[in-house]
Order: C-alpha cells, then structure tokens, then sequence
C-alpha cells in the first residue's frame, strides 16, 4: 500500500554508509559535531521539565525563544522581530514546510549541487522539479550567476542556496550575495537560503542572504551551533505574512516544536555562546590539520574551506569516489563519496572533522596506505 512516490525515492547515500561502519570506525562521515552541549544548558533542559515545561506550547515555538533569536538575526537585516521567526522541528522540517508552502506542480527549483541531501528529495515532494546548479572547486564552491541564468526557464520559481555550504565548507562572499539577489529579484524568484552552519564560519564573517530583499525565506537549526542535533530544534526567519501562511502547515505537521529543548536553548542563546565560539575554534585546528595532510597526499587536491566542519578533496587516482570510499570504509575509516551530494560531486571525497586530531591522523595514516595500494 506504499505509493509510487515513496517507492522510487532513493535513500540517502549518507545513510548507506552509515549502515556498514562497526564499532571501530573511524568515523570522518559524520554531519554531527563531536560535542556535547554545555552541561548548563542540558541542565536547562531536565529544569524546564521538572518544573512543568511539559506541554504543548504555541505552535510558532517559545515567544521568548523567538524573540531571542529575532535579537540574533537583525544583525543582518535590522527590522527583524519574533514576528519573522518560527521555531521549527530542526531544519529538515523547515526545509520541508518551506517547500511545501511555496511551490507546485511544474515550478522549477534550482539547488547547489554537490549540496545537501535533503534539498532534491524535498522539492520533489512537493511536486516541483529540482534543478541541480553546480557549484565547482575551481571557483572556491560559490555559486556563478552566469550559470544560474543560462538554467533559468520561465518554471523557475525558486532558489536553494547554503553557505558555509555542506559537504563543500565553502563560504559566499559578499559580491555573490549582491550579485545573486540582484539576480533574483530581477526574475522574481524566492531565495531559500540554508544557513545552518552561520556560527562556524573560520575566516571573515557570514553573510546572511537576509539582507534588503523581501522575498528570502533563512533556514537555520542549532543542531549543530551547540552540538544537539537529536534535540531537533531549527527555525527559519522570513516575512511575518509569510510565517503566519507557512504556520498553517506547520501545525498541522507537529502541531508546535517540542517545549523543554527550547527552554534550554534560549538560556544557551543568551548565556553560552561561548561554548560555539570554542568549538569553532577546535574545528578550525583540525581543519588546518586534514588540509594539510590532505595535500599531502598523492592524487588529493584540497581547498581550505572557510566554513562548517567538512573538506570535500578532489581525487584523482583513475577510481570512483564510491570504490574509494568503501576501499577505505574497509580499512576502517568512514567518509562520503562525493556522488551522495549529487553526481557534480563526483571525483570528490567528504571529510568530516567532527572527530579528535589523533583520530584524524589515523585516518589520514590508512588513506596514505590505502592511495599506495592503488598507485
Ligand atoms: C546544510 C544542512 N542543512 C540542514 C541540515 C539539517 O539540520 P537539522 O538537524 O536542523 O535538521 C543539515 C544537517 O546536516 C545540513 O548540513
């Protein structure tokens, strides 16, 4: 009784390596930091059950919490108020309501590829067309509006854009932001903009898509800012008709995000953004780390990226990303062939760097063993 849409779905090339790591696996495939949240701010969350925080709350999420977020937000866009945020079940639900809010049936929506998992399923549950543009190593991972116009058709409705981008870690200049929304206000289309990695950005500053324009709708999560990606909390901020339409939808998907969690992120939000602060600073060592064994490394081209927790290398060693990732799967360290991101993402490989130095350099170790064996 399963239909033909769900059918044909394909699960998520992410999944499917998860699924053969052991214990002992080196794991450089993970989209999760390697932290826990404050134990202050885990503290906040078991206080705001004992003390009854229980129940359902309203829909569009904690009026403090969204007031605190709104605070947070109007450094890009200075008008930003709790009317223009939701509190969402992380942002894979955004995401989903999002999309479901604002295309149809013969709409075309263009999404980065290498990109996200999710950005093509959701399109395609929506109804609409996802259109892959491609955003390539040569240009440090940033989108080219030349490209962009040359796949714009009269169906195009929508643009999916992520920076610091996953699995890339690159990060959008603010020329490209400029030029982007230029070029979607000329031709009327709404910017979905990812921005779930905002906080880990190494090297200059995020530029949030939320600037002037009236028709950009931001998904952003803690999930990973305080390392909770199982507390499945996320929000978007957009327009406060438009939250007030896509609301609709979101009751009636969970009803409103969980309460204790957001109990617990608004003190985080007020009192411990230090704690992202400090991750990031351990990620950027690690970074420099991988970077640099990375290029060391016959057959292996990596770029620096300047945001999130990935490198996303080239190989060229005359072999698939998906053979060469299971060869080292076998070996005992977990990585994302580059084709899970989309088939432009072949010929890479994905890094994550959510784990120890020390783990690092093991896996750096049997990916040296693992490049002589084929050489
Ligand atoms: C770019 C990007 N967007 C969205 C998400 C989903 O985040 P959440 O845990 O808030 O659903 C992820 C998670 O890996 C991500 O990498």
């Amino acid at each position: 009784m399963i239909n033909e849409k769900v059918r044909r779905m394909e699960l998520s090339g992410i999944r499917k390596m998860f699924e053969m790591a052991t214990e002992d696996t080196i794991n450089l495939g993970l989209g999760q930091p390697d932290f826990n949240p404050p134990e202050d701010v885990v503290d906040h969350y078991r206080k705001a059950m004992l003390d009854g925080y229980n129940g359902y709350g309203s829909s569009y999420g904690l009026p403090a919490l969204r007031e605190e977020i709104a605070r947070h937000q109007s450094k890009y866009r200075s008008d930003i108020t709790s009317d223009n945020v939701m509190v969402n079940v992380g942002a894979t639900q955004a995401l989903r309501i999002v999309m479901e809010s604002t295309v149809c049936r013969g709409d075309e929506v263009l999404y980065p590829e290498p990109g996200f998992v999710l950005y093509s399923p959701q399109t395609r549950i929506a109804g609409a067309k996802p259109v892959p543009y491609p955003v390539l190593q040569r240009d440090d991972f940033i989108p080219s509006v030349d490209k962009l116009e040359e796949l714009r058709t009269p169906d195009t409705k929508a643009i999916i854009v992520n920076s610091p981008g996953n699995p890339t870690g690159g990060v959008i200049t603010k020329k490209a932001v400029k030029e982007i929304t230029e070029w979607a206000v000329d031709n009327d289309i709404l910017i979905i903009s990812d921005e779930v990695y905002e906080m880990m950005v190494y090297d200059g500053d995020h530029i949030s898509f939320l600037g002037d324009h009236d028709n950009v709708i931001a998904i952003n999560s803690f999930s990973k800012t305080f390392a909770m990606t199982g507390w499945r909390i996320g929000f978007m901020v957009t327009r406060s008709d438009w939250i007030k339409e896509i609301g609709k939808l979101h009751y009636y998907t969970v009803a409103c995000p969980p309460t204790p969690p957001q109990h617990a992120i608004l003190y985080a939000l007020k009192e411990r953004i230090d704690f992202v602060e400090e991750m990031t600073r351990t990620f950027k060592k690690r970074r420099d780390v991988i970077v640099s064994r990375l290029n060391d490394i016959n057959g292996f081209d990596c770029l620096t990226p300047k945001g999130a927790f990935y490198v996303f290398p080239t190989i060229d060693l005359n072999i698939s990303s998906d053979k060469f990732a299971f060869m080292l799967l076998e070996k005992g360290v977990l990585a994302t062939p580059g084709n899970a991101f989309g088939s432009v993402g072949e010929g890479h490989i994905r890094f994550s760097y959510a784990n120890s130095t020390k783990n690092i350099h093991r896996a750096m170790d049997i990916l040296e063993d693992t490049v002589e064996e084929i050489l």
